[in-house]
């Protein structure tokens, strides 16, 4: 077939192979790295306190396909393990640029929390494991935090136009963060919190 036969809009069907274990994919993803410097001011504690104290915080690996709503866009992210101060390494979290935009993750290792809230401040905080498909709808921020021992991998899938909007998180944050507590993971109320 030649791109010449295809409706407008239309791509050429495709097929990329992902490790659950590692995130990888094969062939050509376009992968995105952040380090503990990247995610300075998301934690109450300073970033330098980290354990491990060095390397990639989480990295996002695409397939890229154009940004449009007849599109599907789809990534693996893979987040390390570790704390800051008593917070567990997590994403930086973002709402959809276009804010009603829904998106699919599906944990394939490891274990962790999505943290999802609106911009009224309500909360809801759900398990991530392999396995699990998490259902985010449209005008939710999400944000995951790994809270076990391995690195947490799930692939997520939202439509093409979503768009990230990072700015709101950056400066509001979310009103609940995750902590390890006596028993394991608590979900606490952030004392940084501010709604706009
Ligand atoms: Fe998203």
């Amino acid at each position: 077939m030649t791109t010449t036969d295809l409706p407008e809009g239309a791509l050429v069907p495709f097929t990329v192979y992902i490790d659950f274990e590692s995130g990888d994919l094969t062939p050509d993803p376009v992968v995105l790295r952040r380090g503990l410097a990247d995610l300075a001011g998301y934690f109450l504690s300073d970033v330098e306190t980290a354990t491990p104290a060095d390397g990639d915080m989480y990295s996002v690996h695409e397939i890229r396909v154009p940004a449009t709503n007849n599109n599907l866009l789809s990534s693996t992210t893979v987040l390390q393990p570790g704390k800051v101060g008593d917070e567990y390494f997590m994403t930086k979290g973002h709402f959809h640029a276009t804010r009603d935009r829904a998106e699919i993750y599906l944990t394939l290792s490891g274990q962790g929390l999505l943290v999802m809230a609106l911009e009224d401040g309500t909360t809801e905080t759900k398990e991530m494991r392999p396995g699990i498909v998490n259902y985010v709808p449209g005008h939710w921020a999400h944000r995951s935090v790994n809270t076990g021992d391995e690195p947490l991998v799930f692939y997520a899938v939202y439509i093409g136009d979503a768009g990230y909007d990072y700015a709101t998180i950056a400066e509001q944050g979310f009103p609940v963060i995750v902590v390890e507590g006596e028993r394991g993971p608590e979900i606490v109320a952030n004392p940084r919190y501010r709604r706009a």
